[in-house]
């Protein structure tokens, strides 16, 4: 029921906060431990492992292995209220994060050599493949920490080294020096859209930073003010098995955000 309601909460975004009962003094624990040396997330570790399979092979991006939830997981039926962290967004790979993923693995020289953030980054596809394609810095920012838990771990399926993981939120912070921000299915919210709108604007013209968008054509990207300024660079067509946990999208697209400043 976890991953119905997950996927449900971005159709319908009223629902995504607390669809699920959040135990916070963990999260506050594991936001603690990944800012110290101490390795008390090894429980974490192990609960992902025992409630995740490595995935990725039906995805856009074959070439890449991730822990995720797929049918054979427990949560993938349990009742929520079980979940005993914040919603697990890390444990999908969401259609607008594979469509990214997969152009800038056609594209290599788009991460190479850059600095590169990924906001939202949930699993951490995008930046692995940012690592992959020869980025020189990448940050993968996620306000859960657990997902960045998830994504030292699908680093080490991919033979990579880890991104530096951000868990607060940077979006409405001092821009900081990045050649490139990566936004995969991070439109899927009215009010978070219009914040990451005004802090992408400002990003853009203190450092010229670079933003490329992947959304599958959800109905909150497509009605916000900055659709019309984004240009499209890709359209997938999504595979079977993406298309059926997605009720109803059928094709994933990569923008190039271009503001009027
Ligand atoms: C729909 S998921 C997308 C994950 C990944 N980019 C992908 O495409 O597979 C959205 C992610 O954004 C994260 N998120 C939500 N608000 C955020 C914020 N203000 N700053 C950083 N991450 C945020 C959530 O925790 C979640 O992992």
């Amino acid at each position: 029921m976890i991953m119905v309601g997950l996927v449900k909460s971005l159709k319908c975004t009223r629902h995504v906060k607390l669809l699920f009962s959040a135990t916070t003094q963990t999260n506050r624990q594991i936001h603690r431990c990944l800012s110290s040396s101490c390795r008390p997330h090894d429980s974490v570790r192990t609960f992902i492992s025992e409630n995740t399979e490595t995935a990725g092979e039906h995805s856009l991006t074959p070439e890449l292995k991730l822990r995720l939830f797929t049918p054979n997981c427990r949560f993938w039926r349990e009742r929520p209220e079980l979940w005993p962290f914040d919603d697990p967004y890390w444990a999908i790979y969401w259609p607008g994060g594979q469509a990214l993923s997969r152009f800038l693995l056609d594209n290599p020289e788009v991460c190479q050599d850059k600095k590169v953030l990924d906001v939202g980054s949930g699993c951490g596809a995008s930046a692995i493949v940012a690592k992959l394609c020869g980025a020189a810095h990448v940050v993968a920012n996620d306000i859960d920490p657990v997902a960045a838990i998830a994504t030292h771990m699908n680093c080490e399926l991919n033979g990579v080294e880890p991104p530096i993981c951000v868990t607060n939120n940077m979006i409405g912070s001092e821009p900081e020096r990045f050649d490139l921000i990566l936004l995969g299915d991070m439109f899927y919210d009215e009010a978070l859209a219009t914040s990451l709108h005004g802090w992408l604007d400002r990003c853009i013209k203190t450092h010229g930073t670079r933003v490329l968008v992947g959304d599958p054509g959800r109905a909150q990207f497509e009605g916000h003010d900055i659709r019309r300024l984004l240009h499209q660079q890709a359209q997938f067509e999504l595979p079977e098995s993406v298309r059926e946990e997605n009720y109803g999208l059928t094709f994933s697209c990569v923008w190039s955000y271009s503001p009027e400043l």
